[in-house]
């Protein structure tokens, strides 16, 4: 018997404690976590410094609302526009609630309502986020979604281009559709979505709520891409598992969300802001990212050099330490077993298992998640036979 609503189908693992890209259940059995709390836990399980920082904050204060000044949530507005070459924040809870802003903004901002996103995307569970999300399985049963939301197909700037024009407030995307399947955007596509979104007056507006915080070697993803969005949107690895999130936006869109606009009475929390800084300080190091690069290079090159050749395998593909590896068959079992042998990984659909390791990962530790995976792989292709 269980009080929650079973909206999650749980796993049997119940943590008792976790550190760096360990994490040990109420049975002292310890797992490799590569799930980093879906791409939270960027810096590993409890890293010290974020520790260090937010105990701190906890003696000063937790909460006072957002009618007061607040350095540090000046600071880490500061960190983050900067971080995405962009000029103002507003903070918010979640990555849900971080994107529920931007659809808000853009409308309110240009005066038009329709909005763009991407077959297979995924932006949040609230009712304007779900209307952005091209997957209709997220959608069944709730009835009527908010209006004039499209979707086309992602990586094809035809049909984009079909569906343009004056009445477009705003084109959303992923730079890395995670929850659809880990598939990256090319630079062909990206750099022609900002053309258009430049050409018809709409905003450009990058979800970086799983791709962002460093997950891909860099700040956000489309500085990979030498993109410059209009909206950036954060969540997920901002507090190192302390909610948190932010809409990022150009200088000019200020004047739309003025007081009485838009709010949270928790949004920029003292205390989730405390992590953030703490975060940011330390991913948003070059020499830091410059690593994550390094590692996901050599975990990329180990994944497709040693489990490429499995029959069921038909891609291993992704962006820095963002990785899927795709099968013929679901992978829900897949799953299970490797919680038997210690490895913590996640599904992105039916068929697509995800890595997110921790960005502070070793190589010891990617190649045992390897050695895990293929003897696991070995272990079920015998099975079926
Ligand atoms: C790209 C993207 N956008 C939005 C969300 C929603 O974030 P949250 O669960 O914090 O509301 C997620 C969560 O998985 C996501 O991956």
């Amino acid at each position: 018997m269980t009080y929650l609503f079973p909206t999650y189908a749980r796993w049997d693992v119940e943590p008792a404690s976790a550190e760096g890209s360990y994490l040990t259940d109420v049975n002292g059995k310890k797992y490799l976590d590569f799930t980093s709390g879906i791409g939270v836990c960027n810096l590993g399980h409890k890293p010290k410094m974020v520790l260090e920082a937010v105990k701190k904050q906890l003696d000063q204060f937790w909460h006072v609302s957002n009618l007061f000044t607040m350095g540090q949530q000046e600071k880490a507005a500061e960190m983050l526009a900067k971080a995405a070459g962009l000029d103002a924040v507003f903070f918010a809870n979640s990555g849900a609630e971080a994107n529920e802003g931007a659809i808000k903004l853009a409308r309110k901002a240009t005066g038009k309502e329709k909005i763009i996103t991407f077959e297979q995307s995924f932006h949040g569970r609230t009712f304007a986020t779900m209307a952005a999300t091209g997957q209709e399985k997220i959608k069944q049963g709730f009835g009527p979604m908010l209006e004039k939301f499209v979707y086309v197909p992602f990586n094809n700037l035809e049909s984009l281009e079909g569906q343009m024009g004056e009445d477009v407030a705003a084109v959303m995307l992923e730079i890395v559709q995670g929850e659809g399947g880990v598939h990256a955007g090319n630079i062909e596509f990206l750099k022609g979505v900002e053309r258009l979104c430049k050409k018809w007056g709409a905003l450009f507006m990058i979800d970086e709520i799983q791709t962002g915080i460093g997950r891909t070697g860099k700040p956000f993803a489309f500085q990979h891409f030498d993109l410059q969005p209009d909206i950036v949107t954060s969540a997920k690895g901002l507090g190192s598992g302390l909610p948190i999130g932010a809409m990022i936006g150009r200088a000019g869109l200020k004047q739309y969300f003025g007081p009485g606009s838009h709010g949270s009475t928790f949004g920029g929390n003292p205390v989730s802001i405390a992590a953030a800084i703490e975060t940011m300080e330390n991913i948003f190091d070059q020499g830091f990212l410059e690593e994550v690069l390094i590692k996901s290079e050599f975990y990329m090159s180990q994944l497709l050099k040693q489990l490429g050749h499995f029959d069921g395998i038909k891609e291993v593909r992704g962006l820095g330490l963002m990785i899927g590896i795709e099968f013929s068959y679901p992978v829900q079992n897949l799953l299970a077993e490797l919680r038997k042998e210690g490895l913590l990984a996640l599904p992105a659909g039916e068929n697509v298992l995800r890595l997110l390791p921790p960005l502070t990962v070793t190589i010891q530790e990617m190649e045992k998640s390897i050695e895990i995976m293929k003897k696991t792989i070995e272990k079920m292709s015998k099975m079926a036979v």
